[in-house]
């Protein structure tokens, strides 16, 4: 799947975003190894801690669908509306991929549109990440 593609599927779940509270939509489109694609939304909440973001929507979903091998995530977040920034993915959803990829391969495409973007390892966003590895050592 071309990138421009995989923004496109990005920019079109994000319109499913549940924010009322934020007002701040954020897409992703997860592509697997194998060349399916999960997408994800956030989804806010009355209480706010139990919110989750679009990129962990959509590595949810695939794990729970039973694949765990990912080529490349695209994401795009504004404030509602048109896409007028690039957002880039928080923290805890760095630290989620971490989990699932190989950090120096897997493909990070922060986009404003099909045509804008920007696009970064995750070893980039997360160096000297911790992850799986530095636990399964045997
Ligand atoms: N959000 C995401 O969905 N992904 C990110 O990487 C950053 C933040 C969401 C969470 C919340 O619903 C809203 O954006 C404002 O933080």
């Amino acid at each position: 799947m071309k990138d421009n593609e995989l923004i496109r599927l990005a920019m079109e779940v994000r319109n499913k975003a549940y924010a009322p509270y934020s007002n701040f939509l954020v897409g992703a489109a997860l592509l697997s190894e194998d060349g399916n694609v999960y997408t994800g939304c956030n989804i806010e909440n009355a209480s706010f801690t139990p919110t989750i973001c679009a990129e962990r929507t959509a590595i949810f979903k695939a794990i729970s669908e039973g694949k765990y091998k990912f080529d490349k995530i695209a994401i795009v977040g504004s404030p509602k509306g048109e896409l007028t920034q690039f957002a880039y993915p928080c923290g805890v959803c760095r630290q989620v991929m971490m989990e699932f990829v190989n950090p120096k391969k897997f493909q990070i495409l922060v986009a404003k549109n099909e045509n804008e973007f920007q696009t970064y390892s995750l070893e980039e966003l997360l160096p000297n990440g911790f992850g799986p590895h530095n636990i399964n050592n045997s």
